[in-house]
């Protein structure tokens, strides 16, 4: 029984993983791959936690009845969940898991769950206090949730951000381009980067300071070239529908905007082609130039670098001699070069792709029209590529998202309170503390692992940092009172919200700038992704991900264990992953090592797919030895005989 699980659990989890870490392309490539298979084919990840409770419940050899509120809802979500006519001997998968329907996951509800809590909070009145940072957040919370007045300022505020902009010669005010300075607001004032995304990220090599990353231009608008010839037809003509809609709304002529949307697509479908195809890509991902500020001007002379990333990264101090990374220098040659030639003929239609981009890149926060333009065109892209309907999602949930990203210091600290108080945290401490004590004790087991490499194993163990439920800070309730400042909410719901965009703009600059002193979480502590940061040595695991039905204090012990304990040392053995590669543990007994890692992939390729074929297990080996490995270490721990581990 125990066999036939592991093959459909876990992977929801395996999904987790931060943009840093740093495992060599050829792996992470198959990773995402491999995931995207599993995201298919797995229907929800309790059947772990699932499978624990069910034996403790069905076989009745647990160590005690758990009655009380937390359990029983646990077990309406079991039975809620499986299919108990269904023999659990014969298919334990169906019993537990029949009524997912490979659409949901538990990690997707558990994420909208805590989504809705916060919701809730935002919604209660008098949960915040007066004339504080959380005030700024209940109030832009409320003007976003405040559609009728959002209508009722119509393109007016738009219309006033493109004057600034020096005006649109479409329609209203407009002056000749002035391209340095527009660009230059677009990308510092109003967060739209037409031709080339500029961020701060830790540098891909140790000892990763962070320094200023420049790739090419999300083409959000998207292009895809592998789309067959007849769908890319079709995708072009929806985005031309849509850009007209856009320009039309704004108040432009008609047949003038016509020849500018489609000016627009043919503009960008040149950039697109600048760029390298994707397998190269992928296959560079971790490939990289430093070039200061100086010698990218030279190469790509017609975008003023220093003033554009002066003005996106103000407070740093910028010179000629200040480094970046890029990761495709020829597509900024390329097109630094394109743009030049297209000022020189077409001016004009240089500002309409700009104007229309901002305007797509703002249509959040715009009014209806507007967002319902977007979303059609989601829509009907969606329909031709052939994916399943898009589920709408409802306006508080994008406000609570909006509100989450702007005030999350704020939000952290209102999460942690209504959510992970001090109990709760110490109980996950306690179970990750006895999780790592079983990977210790597995570690020291290996039959394949050489003295010198097991100590520096346990070595790297003992220096691992962990991280649970909120970053320190939020746990620090006063010291996560932060006050925004630099917020100016009103008049217009669109000037609020590109006050938010700057601040926290300027928020992350100045975090970066700080001294570096602790983790810098990638994930919100109300979200349920795990992690292990290769360059802290840090595993993370947000307060969102140990609720229910993954964590509770109250649960029994097994169920814990099962759940977030075998995420907990999923994670864990992540760090060990370096090891399982090809040459990655030489004085190890590498022989015994690929046999066990063969038995595994045979052991993923004997699990029968719903369409009949069966799952290439090599794609995804490392994530299923932290599956496998991880259920392992939970098992253990619940007293159950352990699985042969690898
Ligand atoms: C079966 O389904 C998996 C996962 O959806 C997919 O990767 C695979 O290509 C499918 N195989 C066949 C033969 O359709
Ligand atoms: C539960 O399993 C039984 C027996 O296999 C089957 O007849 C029934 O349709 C299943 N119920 C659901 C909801 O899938
Ligand atoms: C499974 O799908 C059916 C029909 O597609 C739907 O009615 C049902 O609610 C779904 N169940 C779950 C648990 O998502
Ligand atoms: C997060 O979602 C879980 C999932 O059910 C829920 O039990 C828990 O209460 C939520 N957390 C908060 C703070 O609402
Ligand atoms: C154009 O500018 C004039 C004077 O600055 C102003 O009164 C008018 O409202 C503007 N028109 C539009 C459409 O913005
Ligand atoms: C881009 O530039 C490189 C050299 O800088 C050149 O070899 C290549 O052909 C260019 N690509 C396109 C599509 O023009
Ligand atoms: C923008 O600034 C750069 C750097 O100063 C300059 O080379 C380029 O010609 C300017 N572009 C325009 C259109 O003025
Ligand atoms: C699984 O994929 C790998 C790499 O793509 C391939 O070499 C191997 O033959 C595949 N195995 C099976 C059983 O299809």
């Amino acid at each position: 029984m125990e066999q036939s699980q592991d093959s459909r659990m876990g992977p929801p989890w395996s999904q987790e993983g931060s943009p840093e870490e740093g495992l060599p392309t050829e792996w992470s490539r198959q990773w995402t791959r491999g995931r995207r298979v599993l995201i298919a084919i797995l229907l929800g990840g309790l059947v772990l936690g699932s499978s624990v409770l069910w034996v403790y419940i069905f076989r009745n050899c647990g160590p005690r009845h758990c009655e009380t509120p937390v359990c029983l809802d646990l077990l309406a979500r079991y039975l809620a969940s499986g299919n108990s006519s269904v023999d659990p001997c014969t298919d334990f998968f169906r019993f537990v898991c029949e009524k997912g329907n490979g659409t949901s996951d538990s990690f997707q509800t558990l994420s909208e769950e805590n989504k809705s809590q916060l919701w809730r909070l935002l919604e209660t009145p008098g949960s915040w206090h007066l004339g504080s940072g959380e005030e700024k957040a209940f109030q832009f919370y409320n003007s976003c949730m405040d559609t009728d007045a959002i209508e009722a300022e119509g393109v007016g505020p738009l219309q006033q951000i493109i004057e600034e902009l020096g005006g649109w010669h479409i329609s209203g005010n407009w002056t000749s381009l002035d391209f340095n300075r527009t660009l230059r607001l677009l990308m510092s004032q109003y967060g739209h980067f037409p031709f080339f995304r500029a961020h701060l990220q830790p540098h891909p090599s140790p000892p990763h300071t962070p320094v200023i990353q420049i790739d090419q231009p999300e083409f959000d608008i998207l292009l895809q070239k592998e789309q067959e010839q007849k769908i890319y037809a079709q995708i072009l003509r929806e985005q031309l529908t849509y850009l007209n809609r856009l320009g039309t709304l704004l108040g432009g002529d008609a047949q003038k905007v016509q020849q500018h949307a489609a000016w627009f697509i043919s503009f960008t479908s040149r950039l697109f082609q600048f760029l390298r195809p994707l397998e190269q890509q992928q296959a560079q991902d971790k490939l990289f130039q430093v070039v200061t500020i100086g010698e990218l001007q030279e190469m790509a002379p017609a975008i003023d670098w220093l003033s554009c990333l002066q003005a996106i990264f103000t407070p740093m101090s910028l010179s000629p001699a200040q480094t970046l990374v890029v990761r495709d220098l020829d597509y900024l040659r390329n097109m630094s070069q394109l743009v030049e030639e297209e000022l020189l003929a077409n001016r004009d239609l240089i500002q309409s792709y700009m104007i229309l981009g901002l305007v797509d890149t703002l249509s959040p926060a715009l009014d209806s029209k507007f967002r319902e333009a977007r979303r059609e065109l989601r829509q009907k892209l969606w329909e031709l590529k052939e994916r399943p309907p898009l589920p709408a999602s409802p306006r508080w949930m994008k406000c609570v998202e909006e509100t989450g990203k702007f005030f999350e210091p704020t939000l952290a600290a209102l999460f942690v309170r209504e959510a992970f108080g001090p109990s709760i945290r110490s109980a996950a401490m306690e179970l990750f503390a006895e999780i790592k004590d079983a990977v210790i004790l597995r570690l020291k087991k290996l039959s394949w692992i050489s003295e010198k490499t097991l100590n520096e194993a346990l070595n790297k163990l003992t220096k691992l940092q962990v991280e649970m439920g909120a970053p320190k800070r939020a746990l620090k309730p006063d010291l996560a009172k932060e006050e925004y400042n630099d917020i100016q909410l009103g008049p217009s719901f669109l000037q609020s919200f590109l006050s938010c965009e700057r601040s926290l703009q300027g928020r992350k600059v100045r975090h970066f700038l700080q001294p570096f002193a602790h983790h810098r979480w990638t994930e919100s502590p109300w979200g349920v992704k795990a992690y292990y940061s290769v360059s802290d040595h840090v595993v993370v695991f947000p307060a969102g991900l140990l609720q229910p039905p993954f964590f509770h204090p109250g649960y029994p012990r097994a169920v814990n264990f099962g759940a977030a304990g075998s995420i907990m040392a999923h994670k864990l053995l992540h760090i060990f992953y370096q090891l399982l590669l090809p040459g990655g543990c030489p004085a190890c007994d590498t022989h015994v090592l690929q046999e066990a890692l063969l038995c595994l992939e045979h052991h993923y390729a004997a699990f029968p797919l719903p369409n009949m074929s069966s799952f290439n297990g090599s794609h995804t080996l490392l994530e299923n030895a932290g599956d496998v490995g991880g259920l392992a270490i939970a098992f253990q721990m619940t007293t159950w005989d352990p699985l042969p581990t690898l």
